[in-house]
């Protein structure tokens, strides 16, 4: 049995349909809350919703909205509003990971501003429209949450995801300035994941590894990072025990940011 803290409170998860956003929907619906799932790919998204509403007994509103289209995330956060009570957590999580492999001065136009517009631009429009509305809670001491997917290559610069790279450190300096915005009411935080089978990598084992190898990477933990690793510390930063955390980022990646290897030290494949 897991404590229902999330009872009476509403989570908006974008980029829910999938990967950590699936994987964190699920955590708070055990939680108690009821939830928006915001996603570009309808039929997914559709298919999430019915099957954690029937799982988990909360309530599971799918609104499909391309979150880089401002007048789509005006639209999706009225309705979000007008279904849930309120919206305690605001998990600004749905990104692409595009031009893998490319310089920085070889990737095309359109890819670098596709990877901007959706990662970065999109987590500032949806944090501006719900953040007005979270603000206004009632809820105390802390009137909502906000917690930002960044990415280990937000920490230190991977020069095989060049536009990835940017979109994700400025979404961290993005985290640390809302934090500052929203304070004493609003904590915002980020998670910054390692290594995860999920979506951005077809949810292939074979497509992550080869994304490893070329990359050099190695991992302290010796293992790959699951979406439950990551919807875990998500539960953390939605929960009372983070009420006295905020402008903060958490990477959750088995080492490989701050702790690091020499490559050759890890005989093993992972
Ligand atoms: N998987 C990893 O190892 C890893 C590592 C670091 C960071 N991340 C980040 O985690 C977040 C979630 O990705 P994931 O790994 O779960 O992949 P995923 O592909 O499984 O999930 C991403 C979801 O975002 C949705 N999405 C894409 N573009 C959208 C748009 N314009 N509007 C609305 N929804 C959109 C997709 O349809 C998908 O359902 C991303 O921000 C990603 O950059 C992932």
């Amino acid at each position: 049995m897991v404590e229902k803290f999330l009872e009476g409170k509403g989570a908006l998860i974008t980029g829910g349909a999938s990967g950590f956003g699936k994987g964190i929907a699920i955590e708070y619906a055990k939680r108690g809350a009821d939830l928006v799932l915001v996603d570009i790919n309808e039929e997914l998204l559709e298919e999430t919703c019915k099957k954690i509403e029937q799982d988990q007994g909360q309530k599971v509103i799918p609104i499909v909205c391309d979150v880089s289209n401002s007048d789509q995330v005006q639209a999706m956060s009225k309705q979000a509003f007008k279904e849930l009570d309120n919206i305690f957590v605001l998990n600004n999580n749905a990104g692409v990971g595009l031009n893998f492999g490319k310089d920085l001065l070889r990737i095309d136009e359109e890819r670098f501003d596709k990877t901007i517009a959706i990662n970065l631009k999109g987590q500032w429009l949806v944090a501006k429209n719900i953040c007005k509305g979270m603000r206004r809670q009632k809820f105390e001491p802390i009137a909502g949450k906000v917690i930002h997917t960044a990415s280990i290559a937000g920490m230190v610069v991977d020069n095989k995801l060049p536009a990835y790279t940017i979109s994700k450190m400025g979404i961290i300096a993005m985290m640390k300035m809302l934090a500052q915005s929203l304070a004493p009411k609003i904590t915002v935080n980020a998670i910054s994941p390692g290594y995860h089978i999920t979506g951005i990598y077809d949810n292939r084992e074979d497509v992550m590894k080869m994304t490893m190898d070329e990359g050099h990477v190695k991992t302290p933990l010796n293992r790959y990072g699951t979406v439950e690793d990551v919807a875990m510390v998500s539960v953390f930063l939605a929960s009372p025990a983070s009420n006295f955390i905020t402008g903060h980022n958490f990477p959750v990646d088995g080492g490989i940011a701050e702790v690091g290897v020499p490559a050759w030290y890890i005989k093993s494949d992972i």
